[in-house]
């Protein structure tokens, strides 16, 4: 195992009718103008930014608002908040929504106090300093409730990059897994298929002797096969909601992966996908994160073995180790078409013609990714063509 620090300083307010306490969490933790920033209108139709705003002022805190946040967000819009934040005198930023709404939160909390292009921190460099951010959850998916990175897509060019940094992380976070039941069966999926992703962008490492990591890995990949299903046949299944919900906190607050080397491959492969097409990040892992499995295994055939019998319930081939390892990612795929997403290209609305552009703003140059397996250009490009290809 390899050394780690773990820094998770995020308050959890978890379960039923909890975003009536928002209020008092933000004067807690020291706001006294908000920006509450949201979506595309759920916040709206749900009623639930009304009863987060009667929160906020039966607790004496002022607010500013600004909803418009796209799925895949972009800066078009936090240069907006950044703007408005300085010139309503706002202190502390809350998202009402899903990680779009958080990593937009995110990045207008780092462009505030910033005297140049907040863009600079999604091209490389490091945030020290942001406004706070809290967030009320409505989609168990990103994690950005518990995370310190943000993602952003630049319109002039569909750019879609990251940052990381602890300022970033949410002071608290407010999850009711109630809010979550009017989501699209689609959204509720596309969540579910991150939530796994990024537990196996974890997962598959090169360090050894990592068995508490491997086994929490697991604990949440079982959770997530048992209760994904459940929610899409009944979505008002409040505590497969609510075991959903927290899975896709514990999967990304880094809990599952300390003292271990990661990919996140697959995360970037995708992330060329969603600001190309606009789709949905969940729906391009399902078509990524599967054809990357079935372009390394070969690096590791045992660990694949192990996601397939641990995980998928495969029985261990012994003669045929390959054989057990091809059948979990098998299920694997099977398990995503099950629950109603996309497996290939065309099920995207994404085009194999694209590959090379694709592969060109992945920007790899002449280098190597780093991760589990260290990619070059032309493996992306066969991973590309693997997924466009994938058939059930
Ligand atoms: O905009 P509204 O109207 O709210 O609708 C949203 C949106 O259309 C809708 N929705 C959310 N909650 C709802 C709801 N509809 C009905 N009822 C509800 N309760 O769902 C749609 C998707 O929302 P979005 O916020 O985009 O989803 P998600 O949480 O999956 O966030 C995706 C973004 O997070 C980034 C992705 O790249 C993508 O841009 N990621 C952020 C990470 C992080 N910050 O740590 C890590 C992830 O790997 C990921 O890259
Ligand atoms: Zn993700």
């Amino acid at each position: 195992m390899n050394n780690f620090n773990f820094y998770s300083p995020t308050e959890f307010v978890f379960g039923k009718g909890r975003e009536d306490e928002t209020g008092r969490y933000v004067k807690k933790y020291g706001g006294t103008k908000v920006l509450i920033h949201y979506g595309g209108g759920s916040v709206v139709r749900s009623g639930l930014l009304d009863r987060v705003k009667r929160s906020l002022t039966e607790n004496g805190v002022a607010f500013a608002e600004l909803g418009g946040v796209q799925p895949n967000p972009r800066d078009t819009l936090v240069y907006k908040g950044i703007d408005l934040c300085r010139s309503e005198g706002v202190d502390f930023i809350l998202a009402v929504g899903g990680g779009s709404t958080i990593d937009s939160s995110k990045a207008i909390a780092i462009g505030v106090p910033y005297d140049g292009d907040f863009w600079d921190f999604y091209s490389g460099k490091h945030a020290t300093e942001a406004l706070p951010v809290a967030t009320v959850l409505t989609i168990a998916a990103a994690g950005s409730e518990g995370s310190g990175n943000s993602v952003i897509t630049k319109e002039e060019g569909m750019l879609k990059r990251g940052t990381g940094s602890d300022v970033l992380r949410p002071r608290f976070s407010i999850m009711n897994p109630e809010l979550t039941q009017t989501l699209p069966s689609y959204q509720t999926a596309c969540g579910a298929t991150d939530i796994m992703a990024h537990v196996f962008e974890r997962y598959f490492t090169n360090t050894t002797e990592v068995e508490i990591t491997d086994r929490l890995c697991e604990a949440v990949l079982l959770t997530m096969v048992k209760e994904t299903p459940r929610v899409i046949a009944d979505p008002d299944n409040y505590d497969a909601r609510a075991n959903i919900m927290w899975a896709g906190t514990v999967a990304h607050t880094n809990i599952v992966g300390v003292g271990r080397d990661q990919d996140w491959n697959s995360h970037g492969i995708e992330h060329e996908l969603s600001a190309l097409y606009d789709c949905a990040h969940g729906a391009g892992l399902a078509v990524i994160m599967p054809a990357w499995m079935e372009f390394v295994y070969k690096h590791n055939v045992m660990r694949f073995c192990q996601m397939a019998t641990r995980v998928f319930g495969c029985q261990m081939n012994f003669e045929s180790p390959e054989t057990t390892a091809l059948e979990g990612i098998r299920r694997f795929r099977s398990f995503l078409h099950g629950i109603g997403m996309p497996i290939n290209f065309r099920e995207l609305g994404a085009k194999e013609e694209d590959i090379p552009a694709l592969v060109e703003k992945f920007g790899l140059g002449d280098g190597r990714t780093y991760g589990f397996v260290r990619l070059s250009s032309d493996d992306i490009a066969e991973i590309y063509r693997i997924a466009a290809r994938a058939e059930l």
